[in-house]
């Protein structure tokens, strides 16, 4: 099992550029498959979770030329033209990747079987099941969970859904399926989450209508391949966010990162905590708005977190919570229940290496409360094998007065590849072992 060991760091420097979005990367390849004509990707994200998505789409007879780490062609099929896998699909550790893929599917004439790791074969796919099944859609799953199979249908029909849970992934699946239903599909959302679904649609050529909290498509339209830049992921980004807060040098930039309005909820809470940062917009990249965001080392306060921001910035939270262990007195996270329900249970985990740590926090059903201002000890932490645990524990070294070892650490290579390098790049002290 695959380790970080990691020396206390007080200080980042230089300008750090983090790899593609993950959202962004696994909808290029889903929707480029099923458009017509050619989909040129450039800035993919060649992280394991994306693979596992590009090659569950070549098993469905979707051409797709590698011609570097980060640019490819996808040959699209047509909204009608993917085939029977003949292979189970393993979508290894990806939420995103098996929970579109359900409600792409959905549509097919033919039967496919979903699965993935034991992280992802432990996550909860009734929620998306449940409404394709009102859509008309045949879905078995496994207790709730993967393996999931889909059968082909008498048909989809569109549906009105009101989603119970903020889940961009429940929103897509319900969207994708929409293009092959009859008549109007609606989602509506009880918060804003990533909308890079309904943008990369419009992109393929596409009408789809926003009004405020309501998404709807006509199902039938066809989509036409497109050019797709993919800006880096704020997600990734996040780490030295968090990290140019704590102990940015005079100059700290992370550059090129997407700040989508759904996924900007750490610029926010970080400003609310009162980080010093400067957001240096860029030309926009494939209808998405992409900045340099320049910050410094900067005293920051504990704060309640209002619960508006969470769904906003629902995979920062775990590095969030190391920024709250920086800050001076008592930071509350309310309204985050879905952490439960991530890659690891990310409250339970979080909470029991602040405390291994030496930080003092009191878990809630939805949420947790740290008290900062501490430094930390060192010490050995569980990733659980849930990749952002592992990375935010690694910018806990900026706090550290000894070693962290983080345990079990592969998984930082679904969202980041080579985060150990970019790390010790701007400062930090991480040996991979
Ligand atoms: C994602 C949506 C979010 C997020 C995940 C990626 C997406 O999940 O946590 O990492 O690409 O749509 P939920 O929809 O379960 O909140």
């Amino acid at each position: 099992m695959q380790s970080y060991r990691v020396q206390p760091a007080s200080v980042v420097k230089g300008r750090v550029r983090v790899p593609g979005d993950k959202s962004i990367s696994h909808r290029s390849i889903m929707l480029g498959g099923i458009a017509s004509g050619r989909t040129e990707v450039r800035g993919f994200l060649a992280s394991a979770d994306c693979l596992a998505t590009l090659e569950a789409f070549r098993a469905m007879g979707v051409q797709v030329d590698r011609h570097d780490e980060t640019s490819l062609t996808v040959h699209g099929r047509g909204l009608h033209g993917l085939r029977a896998p003949g292979q189970v699909l393993d979508m290894g550790n990806a939420g995103t990747a098996i929970r579109l893929s359900m409600g792409l599917l959905a549509g097919q004439r033919f039967e496919s079987t979903l699965t993935g790791d034991s992280s992802l074969r432990s996550r909860p796919m009734e929620r998306v099941a449940k409404p394709l099944r009102s859509m008309g859609a045949n879905i078995l799953t496994t207790e709730g969970k993967p393996p999931v199979t889909v059968r082909p249908s008498a048909g989809l029909r569109g549906i009105e859904y009101a989603l119970p849970v903020a889940s961009a992934q429940v929103k897509s699946a319900i969207l994708l399926a929409g293009l092959y239903a009859q008549g109007q599909t609606t989602v509506t959302e009880p918060a804003p989450t990533r909308d890079h679904t309904e943008r990369m649609l419009r992109g393929f050529g596409l009408s789809v209508d926003t009004d405020g909290p309501r998404v709807r498509l006509t199902g039938g339209q066809a989509l036409q391949g497109a050019q797709v830049q993919v800006p880096g992921d704020i997600s990734s980004a996040a780490f030295f966010l968090v990290a140019g807060c704590l102990a940015g040098a005079e100059g700290f930039v992370v550059e090129n990162v997407g700040i989508n309005p759904t996924r900007t909820g750490i610029l926010d809470i970080l400003s609310l905590m009162g980080a010093e940062l400067r957001v240096h917009e860029r030309p926009s990249q494939g209808g998405e708005p992409v900045a340099d965001i320049e910050l410094r080392r900067s005293s920051l306060k504990g704060i309640a977190v209002p619960e508006s921001l969470v769904p906003l910035a629902i995979d920062e939270l775990p590095v969030l919570f190391i920024a709250a262990a920086g800050a001076s007195g008592e930071t509350v996270f309310s309204g985050a229940a879905e952490l439960r329900v991530k890659e690891s249970d990310r409250l339970a985990v979080m909470a029991d290496g602040l405390t291994r740590l030496g930080v003092p926090n009191e878990l809630a059903p939805d949420g947790i409360r740290i008290e900062g201002g501490h430094r930390l000890k060192g010490g050995e932490i569980e990733s659980h094998g849930d990749h952002r645990i592992a990375m935010a524990f690694t910018i806990a070294s900026l706090l550290a007065d000894g070693p962290i070892v983080a345990r079990d650490t592969e998984n930082v290579a679904t969202s980041f590849p080579g985060f150990v390098a970019t790390a010790n790049g701007c400062g930090l002290d991480v040996l991979a072992g």
